[in-house]
Order: C-alpha cells, then structure tokens, then sequence
C-alpha cells in the first residue's frame, strides 16, 4: 500500500479517519494512518485544549483537522448573519412542530445549568479564529467540506507544509477544488455518512480520479474492510477517507444507545435527510428523521437555519435516551451505508490491522487470477 501519498506524508497506511473524537484520531496516527480531527461542533477553548492532547499523544506522528466551510447558506451573500437576524428567521411553525415531537414522546426538558454545544457558525470570516488556531499546532493536513477552501488557507497551508484537501461530492466540485489549488480531492460518495451528494463511489472516484489529472485522490464512502479498501485503490485513490468504521470503535465516544442501534442496523437503515443540518446528511433512520421526513410535517430549513433551531432539542434528546424510551426512539447520528456490517466493537488499531490484511488477502487471491 506505498502510495506516493502516503510516502509524502510520512504515513505507514494510506488510511485517513475522519471523526470528531480525540482518542479515535490519535489511535489512527499511532496505528500508523491518518487521524483528522473534525473541528464542526467543537467551541475555541475546547478544540485548543483537543489538539494539545492529540499531539502529545501522537508523539510526532502525522494528524489533520476537517472543517466545514459551506459556500452556500443563509446570509451567505453577507458573509454570515448574527444570532438575532438568524433567529427571526425561523418561522413560529417549526418551532411549534420541533416542541411538540419531543413533548409526544415525552422528553424531559433539560436542567437549567446545562451548557450546549456551540452555535454552528458558517462563512470563511466566522471561522478564521479556528482556522488560525488549527495553523498554530504541527497539522499535517487540513480539509474542508461543503465547499473549497478559501485562497489565504491554501495559502497558509503551502506556506507551512500542511496538506489542504477538500471533499467532492460530483465531478465538477473536484474541478472547482483542484482549480482552487488544493493539495487533495476527497471523492466522497453517496454512500458515506455524513453530508453527502448524490453519485456512488463506484462511479465518482474514477471519474475524479480523471478529472484532477495529477492531483492525489482519496476515496470515501462506503469503506469499511479491506476489500472494500482494494476496490478503491484500483478505481485509482491513493488512499481511503473512512469515517462511519469507526464509530463503534472501542475509543469512539459514540452516545451508548447510538452504538448499540449502529451495531444492530443494517445497511436500509440510513437516509440521506436534512434534518440535523439543513443540508442533506446521511444518518441513522429514527423516529426524528421519519418525523421530519413526512410531508405532513413542516421541510427543515436550510443551514443554518435547522441546527439552530433543532439544537437544544437535541441536547434533550441525548440527555436522556438511556432513561426516556421516546428519547431512545428519536436519538440518531450520522452514519454510512456500512453501518451494515459495524456489528462488534473492535480497538481501532485492530480495524487497522484488520483492513491492511484483508488488503494483503484480496490482492493476493487477484494476483492468482492472473495467468502466467
Ligand atoms: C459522524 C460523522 C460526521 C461527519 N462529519 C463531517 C464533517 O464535519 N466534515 C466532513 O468533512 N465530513 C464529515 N463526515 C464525512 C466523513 O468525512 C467521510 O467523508 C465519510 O464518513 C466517509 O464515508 P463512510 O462514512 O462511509 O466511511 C462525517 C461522517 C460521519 C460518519
């Protein structure tokens, strides 16, 4: 599996991890590929304070950070809009329908001292703090979703050694990435959990692989073993970008009662659904997303109009789904198609061993098909 990038990046296994968990992204630098923080949904202090631990634990070992950097959202044509204008913005009705899902099956309401999440910020100048924060730790990579990178953190990446990487969901975003200047294009197929388009990656990774001419690809979605690893570097990757694998690691700090529905569901049991975000995201089927999926039911609205209004809701909803069998009903998180086959919990450094061998395996059983 010695692929130019992999050499490039000073990696053992061209395997790149997507998550949003510290311990998941340090056992996958340690364990020889690649682990990327996502920074979405993490507050300044707290992501400081997660990038100091993953580098003293990965002791000089490659790690990246993810952001999402959407093109396109509510107020995006003034770089963003603040809370106050954000909230007007968020018809009564929605309000009322997000109350009364939660009171029909009967969540309890949150304590008064709880903290949330941070707000989901969007636009390039919203993020800058972070963007600027992630530069001044030793990052091998950085990536972005949603859209490309903006010109000064191509910049500031090429400057510094670090990897810029952008995810593609067609064709012409791979284009539109590779013309911005990144380092790396992310074909990121339907399948994937996540936000995702709506092309295979049977089909988009080839196509990719085309369209970028010299510009290395990893391929994502729908990868989970080593077979599946095999097919994407003879669609012509120079390595996978995974992410649903890992959810039901040892290591994830997946919610308890998420990874027990992941380890029992099978590959129908997730839909592409805008209801956490505003932009379509591939998850786990539950009682909020059918909810959200019936046209009885007001749409959700558009980033990032729908994680502020479905956030505290949220926050009640993973309170409580160990203790409120309507909680448990409704709780779901983002997941691929491979959620499938995600039936034990393994150590991530045993499903790194495990994809690298089932690698060897596959090419070994297709090397004897050829004839002398
Ligand atoms: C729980 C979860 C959260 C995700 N959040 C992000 C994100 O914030 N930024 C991003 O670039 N991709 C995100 N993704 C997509 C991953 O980067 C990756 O492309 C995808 O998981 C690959 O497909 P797979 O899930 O089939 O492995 C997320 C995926 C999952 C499963």
């Amino acid at each position: 599996m010695r692929t130019k990038l992999a050499e490039d990046m000073g990696l053992e296994f061209p395997i790149f991890a997507f998550t949003h968990c510290r311990d998941v992204a340090a056992a996958v630098s340690k364990a020889g590929g690649l682990g990327v923080l996502g920074v979405a949904g993490h507050g300044l202090k707290g992501l400081r304070a997660e990038l100091e631990w993953i580098e003293k634990e990965v002791e000089g070992k490659p790690f990246g950070v993810d952001l999402l950097l959407p093109t396109r959202f509510v107020g995006s044509e003034q770089g963003g809009l603040d809370a106050g204008q954000l909230d007007e913005k968020i018809p009564q009705e929605h309000r009322r329908f997000v109350d009364e899902l939660l009171a029909k099956h009967g969540v309890p309401s949150l304590p008064a001292d709880v903290e949330l999440t941070p707000e989901f910020s969007v636009g390039y100048e919203k993020q800058r703090d972070v963007i600027e924060l992630v530069f001044s730790h030793p990052i091998s990579l950085i990536a972005s979703a949603l859209g490309p990178p903006p010109g000064w953190m191509i910049e500031r990446g090429r400057s510094r050694g670090v990897k810029v990487a952008a995810l593609a969901g067609t064709v012409d975003h791979a284009r539109r990435h590779a013309e911005a200047g990144v380092d790396i294009v992310v074909a990121q197929g339907y399948e994937a959990g996540g936000h995702t388009g709506e092309i295979s990656t049977m089909v988009l990774v080839p196509e990719v692989v085309d369209a970028v001419g010299s510009l290395p690809v990893l391929a994502a979605g729908g990868i989970g073993n080593g077979r599946q690893l095999t097919a994407a570097l003879a669609l012509g990757a120079q390595g996978v970008w995974t992410g649903s694998v890992w959810l039901t690691t040892e290591e994830a700090e997946t919610h308890p009662v998420v990874k027990e529905k992941f380890l029992r569901a099978s590959s129908r049991d997730t839909i592409r659904s805008r209801s956490l975000t505003g932009k379509p995201a591939r998850q786990l089927r539950s009682a909020w997303t059918e909810a959200w999926d019936d046209p009885e039911n007001p749409d959700p609205l558009p980033m990032p109009l729908q994680p502020r209004l479905v956030r505290e809701a949220q926050a009640r909803i993973q309170r409580t789904a160990h203790k409120s069998p309507g909680a448990e009903q409704l709780i779901n998180y983002f997941v691929g198609q491979i959620v499938g086959s995600l039936n034990q919990v393994k150590s991530v450094r045993s499903v790194i061993e495990e994809l690298v061998q089932e690698y060897a395996d596959t090419m070994e059983r297709l090397d004897s098909w050829i004839e002398d």
